[in-house]
């Protein structure tokens, strides 16, 4: 999200009070107005552990991360602001566990200030090997405010600006010159953006090959739209060694205004302004220059009503497609691009065809997902084994961007990054081609078996980053194993509570549900979950209803404090997941897909994974200090087997060196 960094309240580190700890707040009785209690009283209260969030205030969007390649630590950045500063912070890791504030005490590596970005300093992504061969940050420097698709543009709001760190990230020096891309094309061919922002910084053989371009040159790409034209993605090609200069080679991916994949049932809208768009390619395993060529990309598209800053409606969102040369185009070689400036709105020598697209995640809060090519030389590669990879850190705000009356003052932070994932190309297999699989959808038929009857589908994996999986479920301080059983049809919402539930807020559990082929039918009823975070007062229910294919978190009865605060949320999340027929090789019949289901708490944080294709992200705020129990939920008439349920509880610290 971009405008105005929203200001967090000032809270020093060493002023920080907490009313768990010091008794001021009882979570064994009902809360009171939260609104009302001192600063800082709600630190702990639903504070996550495991997630990479700053010490204090507030985190924006993630970006900026790289490996750096003297050191091999990866840098995670994230945009942060209190009431007095803003711009953007970091952190190291050396396996997606622990991390190292860059600089104690979250100041800042850039902030605005300088002559390219007097007003702010917004996304930007890192060349590892830049200027002097030191990681060089290619960023969003801007001059005017506010900013939003719904309103003119200011000429000159926002360009593209470098700074290079000589030491370990601690500092982005600000390189003396003017910004390296002034702005979207301009004179007659000028285009009326809506946004112009978060250069992604990537190399493309593939690319190089459709344009002739020397090896291993950098492109980047700039997020955006074009007022009542379209929402829209701008390439450049770096120009010469110091990344100066870089050329424009048009828009390569632009979409109708608020336009939809399909009828937009998997993948949301284009909206009217592209953000923070990430390219890549990877394979089944991980990043891969032959692999498919994937974006993720936020989209805007909410009118708003009152200010022109906010705009409720966000997609979180991928797409997967192939690139093609428009051979129609002479005389358009990368030579003369320079020379003719630019214009000539969106005729690219190269377009991006989506061929599937989807959400990265379903959640409401979920937005400005950033990822980072990760080499296998970084530290934490060599100690897990992983070849090189894709990672992408989404935001998850806690005030849903500002718009939530939450009690941010009396919390003294908001939001937080979620769990990082990997991204790669993801297949199904031994999927019964029928109606089900031929849609414009969050998948493509890669190929059919020989047999004819089956179709292999293709589509993105997530999985949590494997050393954090691994950290949380090999070193977890308490196991839990609860048996699977078999729930047959009741009339009413049946929940049945496991034997033990874990006794904290912090743990990871999988669980798989089987659906029988009658959940199909046209009178099918069926939802099937768990009841988590409950107590007498308290529950959030995480079902699939088969009815209409969702994946729901209900909320409504989350939390006590919804009774008594305002701005804490207690709408549904929701997402849309397709469990297929599945008839593996000798099988008689087909049987349904079985949902897998991975659920992370962390405190006041919920990110709910299933069949490695699917996520949502959100907070639940649950008050009571008994609201941990767990218990099997289901509704219907129809059947469903549910697996053994693994619980892992404790998760890891984070933070050891933090002084909280
Ligand atoms: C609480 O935080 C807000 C926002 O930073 C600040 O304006 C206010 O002065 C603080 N209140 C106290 C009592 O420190
Ligand atoms: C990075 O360098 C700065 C300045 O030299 C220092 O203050 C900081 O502690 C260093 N950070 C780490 C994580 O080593
Ligand atoms: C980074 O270092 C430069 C040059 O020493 C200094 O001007 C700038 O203020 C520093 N920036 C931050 C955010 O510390
Ligand atoms: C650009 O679009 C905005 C919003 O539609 C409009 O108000 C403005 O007049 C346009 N500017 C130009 C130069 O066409
Ligand atoms: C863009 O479309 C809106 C609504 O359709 C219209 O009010 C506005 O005049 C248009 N702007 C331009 C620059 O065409
Ligand atoms: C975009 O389309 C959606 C769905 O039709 C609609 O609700 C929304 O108002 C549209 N946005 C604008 C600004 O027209
Ligand atoms: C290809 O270039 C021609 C000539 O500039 C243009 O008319 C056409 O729209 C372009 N096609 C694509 C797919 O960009
Ligand atoms: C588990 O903890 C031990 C001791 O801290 C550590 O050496 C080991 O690497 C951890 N295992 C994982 C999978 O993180
Ligand atoms: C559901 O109803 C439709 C229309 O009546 C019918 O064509 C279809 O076969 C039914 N499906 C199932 C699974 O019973
Ligand atoms: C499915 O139904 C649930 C509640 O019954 C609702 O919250 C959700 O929005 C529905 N999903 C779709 C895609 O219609
Ligand atoms: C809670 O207190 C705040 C601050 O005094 C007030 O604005 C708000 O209306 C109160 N909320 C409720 C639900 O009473
Ligand atoms: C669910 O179905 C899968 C695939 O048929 C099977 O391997 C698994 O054992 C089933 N689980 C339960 C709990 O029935």
């Amino acid at each position: 999200m971009k405008g105005l960094p929203s200001i967090a309240p000032l809270a020093s580190v060493l002023a920080r009070q907490d009313g768990t700890a010091s008794g001021i707040i009882d979570r064994n009785a009902a809360p009171p107005n939260l609104s009302t209690l001192a600063n800082n009283t709600l630190f702990e209260t639903w504070r996550p552990r495991a997630h990479v969030l700053p010490p204090i205030n507030h985190v924006g969007d993630p970006c900026m991360h790289y490996t750096d390649p003297e050191t091999g630590l990866f840098h995670v950045g994230y945009l942060y602001s209190n009431d007095d500063i803003s711009g953007a912070a970091g952190a190291i890791t050396d396996d997606f566990v622990h991390y190292r504030d860059v600089k104690p005490d979250v100041h800042v590596f850039i902030e605005p200030g300088g002559k390219n970005d007097p007003v702010a300093v917004f996304d930007g992504s890192v060349i590892p090997r830049g200027i002097n061969g030191t990681p060089t940050l290619f960023y969003t420097s801007v001059s005017f405010l506010p900013i939003h698709w719904t309103i003119p543009y200011t000429k000159g709001a926002e360009t593209a600006s470098l700074a290079v760190t000589y030491g370990n990230g601690s500092n982005f020096t600000k390189v003396n010159h003017g910004p390296s891309i002034p702005g979207p094309p301009y004179g007659s061919n000028a285009l009326n953006v809506t946004g112009f922002r978060d250069p992604y910084v990537f190399q493309s053989p593939r690319l190089d090959a459709l344009l002739d371009s020397d090896d291993g040159v950098w492109y980047n790409v700039i997020s955006g739209g074009v007022h009542n034209v379209s929402a829209t993605q701008f390439l450049y090609r770096q120009v010469d060694p110091e990344f100066r200069d870089w050329e424009y080679l048009g828009q390569w991916w632009s979409e109708e205004p608020n336009s939809t994949w399909g009828d937009g049932t998997w993948a949301g809208r284009w909206g009217f302004n592209m953000e923070v768009a990430n390219i890549f390619t990877v394979d089944e395993t991980g990043y891969d220059d032959d692999g498919d060529l994937f974006i993720t990309l936020g989209t805007e598209w909410g009118y708003a009503p009152v200010e022109p800053q906010t705009s409720p409606q966000r997609n979180m969102l991928w797409a997967s497609g192939t690139l093609s040369k428009n051979e129609t185009q002479r005389g358009w070689g990368h030579d003369s691009w320079g020379a003719w400036g630019h214009g000539k709105d969106d005729d690219s020598e190269v377009k991006f065809q989506p061929n599937m697209a989807g959400f990265l995640d379903w959640g409401t809060s979920s937005y400005a997902a950033a990822g980072k090519y990760l080499p296998a030389s970084s530290q934490a590669s060599q100690q897990s084994g992983a070849e090189d990879r894709f990672i992408s850190y989404v935001w998850i705000t806690s005030n849903h961007f500002g718009d939530l009356d939450f009690p941010d003052d009396q919390q003294g932070w908001d939001g937080s990054l979620a769990t990082p994932r990997e991204l790669t190309r993801g297949t199904i297999s031994n999927v019964v081609d029928n109606a089900l699989v031929h849609e414009t959808a969050s998948w493509r038929v890669d190929s059919k078996s020989s047999m004819g009857d089956t179709v292999e589908l293709v589509t993105l994996h997530q999985k949590i980053v494997r050393e954090a999986w691994d950290a949380y479920t090999q070193n977890a301080t308490n196991t839990i194993t609860q048996a699977g059983r078999t729930i047959e049809q009741s009339s009413q919402s049946n929940t049945v509570a496991f034997d033990k539930s874990p006794s904290s807020k912090f743990f990871v559990m999988t669980a798989s549900i089987n659906f029988t082929e009658q959940a199909r039918g046209n009178n099918s009823d069926v939802k099937a979950g768990f009841k988590i975070l409950s107590s007498e007062h308290e529950e959030t229910v995480i079902y699939y209803q088969f009815s209409n294919e969702t994946l729901i978190i209900d909320r409504s009865n989350s939390s006590a404090a919804a009774l008594t605060t305002n701005g804490i949320a207690t709408t549904n999340e929701v997402g849309k997941l397709r469990l297929f027929d599945i008839q593996c090789e000798g099988e008689p019949e087909a049987h349904v897909e079985t949902l897998d289901l991975t659920i992370l708490v962390d405190n006041g944080i919920v990110e709910v994974y299933a069949n490695d294709r699917f996520v949502i992200s959100t907070w639940v705020w649950s008050w009571y200090a008994a609201s941990n129990n767990i218990a099997f939920f289901h509704e219907g008439s129809q059947a469903v087997k549910l697996g053994d349920v693994q619980i892992y509880e404790g998760l890891a610290d984070a933070w050891p060196e933090r002084s909280r």
